[in-house]
């Protein structure tokens, strides 16, 4: 739910329970009244008791407009008793504490009462004579000669037990219970769904600001809560992942300069042995001394080789070069890499050859001069590590349904199953390798970053002794 939603639901709902459970209880309310205490709560005598009050009131404030000289004419008298005869009421008029009119046998003490009760502040002035109670209003007279009086108005009440005050006082009483209660529920509710994930989301930001980007932040609440989390575990990941990014880069540089300065030492010792052997005259010989430099230019060469290669590397880890991609025909391509290594690999009584298993032509795209790089180095790899008399290579090309197979399978040396997967790593060669062949432990490190760069895979699988087979897949493109 969103949280607008939320909202007109929440102040429906504070509006519309407190009027439902009023309206019922008012209903059980008027219910236990009338059936349980045998009151009449009937609108009728609502209306009865109302008629009676009214016309009371009425009466009483003609008396106060009228002129108190009037009050004194038996005619005036008449009329105000006939007024009240409408709801069976009295009249009694007092002069200086004596009755100058009066309509009903009244003893004094009865008078007393009256102006008693028209004293006492409470809804209800009810006053009993002669067993029987009456509604009594008392309106204060000023005569003319200065005399103070009192008309006393009596009117018969009757079995109502002002329900209705208490009906009222009742219906506001659970109207603002079930208001108030009602509010402080839906604001907790309110509060759980919007402001408790925000509360969390401000913990997790501000495990963020610390640098602790390990939590994951939880998608709870509203609707626009929870957009909001996803958008701040978004830019979690991406602030991880450009943590972790540079931790490789700075990973990568302490790496480089340290396997720099390791292999590059090893042929510059040597450099420096011969130089200083051929400034020594320890190469006292023309062929002697051309034997040192020969070896000095390659022990120069092979550095130069290394350092390129690490550049390349590096440049390519860092993403830092473009590729020219091409639609290229997969066996075209294949038998102009087998061209390219044919005369060199026949040097070291290495065939080779290609199986192809494709069904018609294919295409992929390929940036060509990177990816020759890649075979080739496979190759050259393949020729390093042979061991066998009569060395084989095959390529072999295959599909499935959504990429082509690239297999490059040698008879060599092998590599140990468990290490498989880590001669991608940069540097790494097996100690076979370190001990005997040249390299630098970046061929398939440069060879995995090229073919990632082309979306593909790259991985090997060992067949032991039997030799390794390095596989590459591309996703396929549609054929034209
Ligand atoms: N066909 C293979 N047969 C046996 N071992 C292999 C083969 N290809 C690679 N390796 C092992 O994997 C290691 C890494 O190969 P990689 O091509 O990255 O480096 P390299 O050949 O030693 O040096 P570089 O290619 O940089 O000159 C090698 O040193 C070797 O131990
Ligand atoms: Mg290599």
């Amino acid at each position: 739910m969103n949280i607008k939603k939320r909202l007109i639901l929440s102040n429906t709902i504070t509006i519309v329970i407190p009027f439902v459970v009023t309206i019922i209880a008012s209903f059980l309310f008027v219910f236990v009244c009338s059936t349980i205490f045998n009151k009449d709560v009937s609108y009728d005598n609502f209306k009865k008791f109302m008629f009676i009050k009214t016309e009371l009131s009425n009466t009483k404030s003609t008396i106060w407009k009228q002129n108190s000289e009037d009050m004194e004419d038996p005619v005036y008298q008449k009329y105000l008793y006939q007024k009240l005869s409408n709801i069976d009421g009295e009249l009694i008029i007092l002069k200086n504490n004596t009755v100058i009119f009066t309509s009903k046998d009244i003893n004094k003490i009865d008078i007393e009462k009256c102006l008693l009760e028209s004293k006492v502040k409470s809804q209800r002035k009810v006053v009993e004579i002669d067993t029987l109670d009456y509604i009594v209003e008392v309106a204060p007279l000023r005569f003319k000669d200065e005399a103070l009086g009192s008309a006393i108005l009596l009117a018969p009440t009757f079995e109502y037990a002002g329900i209705l005050e208490k009906l009222i006082i009742f219906i506001i009483g659970v109207f603002l219970i079930t208001f108030i209660g009602v509010n402080i529920f839906m604001s907790y509710l309110f509060s759980k769904r919007i402001i408790k994930p925000l509360s969390l989301l401000k913990a997790a930001v501000g495990d963020i600001s610390k640098g602790d980007l390990s939590l994951e932040i939880i998608e709870a609440g509203d609707q626009e809560i929870v957009d909001l989390c996803a958008d701040f575990e978004k830019m979690r990941i991406q602030l991880k992942d450009a943590v972790s990014l540079k931790k490789k880069y700075d990973d990568n540089r302490t790496m480089l300069v340290s396997s720099i300065s390791h292999d590059l030492k090893t042929p510059l010792t040597s450099i420096k042995g011969y130089v200083k052997g051929v400034l020594d005259g320890v190469a006292n010989t023309p062929e002697k001394a051309e034997r040192y430099l020969k070896t000095v230019y390659s022990k120069a060469e092979g550095m130069d080789v290394m350092i390129n290669d690490l550049l390349l590397y590096s440049k390519l880890d860092l993403s830092q070069l473009p590729f020219n991609f091409e639609k290229t025909d997969i066996i075209d391509y294949f038998n102009y890499c087998i061209h390219e290594s044919t005369i060199e690999l026949e040097k070291f009584n290495i065939k080779i050859s290609l199986i192809n298993d494709l069904k018609g032509s294919k295409y992929i795209k390929i940036d060509r001069e990177r990816l020759m790089r890649v075979i080739l180095n496979i190759i050259d790899n393949a020729r390093k590590y042979m061991d066998k008399e009569k060395g084989e290579i095959t390529i072999l090309l295959r599909e499935t349904n959504s990429s082509i197979i690239i297999e490059i399978r040698d008879n060599g040396c092998g590599i140990d199953n468990n290490d498989a997967n880590k001669i991608f790593d940069r540097f790494y060669r097996a100690d076979s390798a370190r001990s005997e062949a040249k390299g630098s432990g970046l061929g398939l490190a440069i060879a995995k970053q090229i073919v990632e760069g082309h979306k593909g895979k790259i991985w090997a699988i060992s067949h032991e002794s039997k030799g390794t087979s390095i596989l590459i897949s591309f996703g396929k493109i549609s054929e034209g």
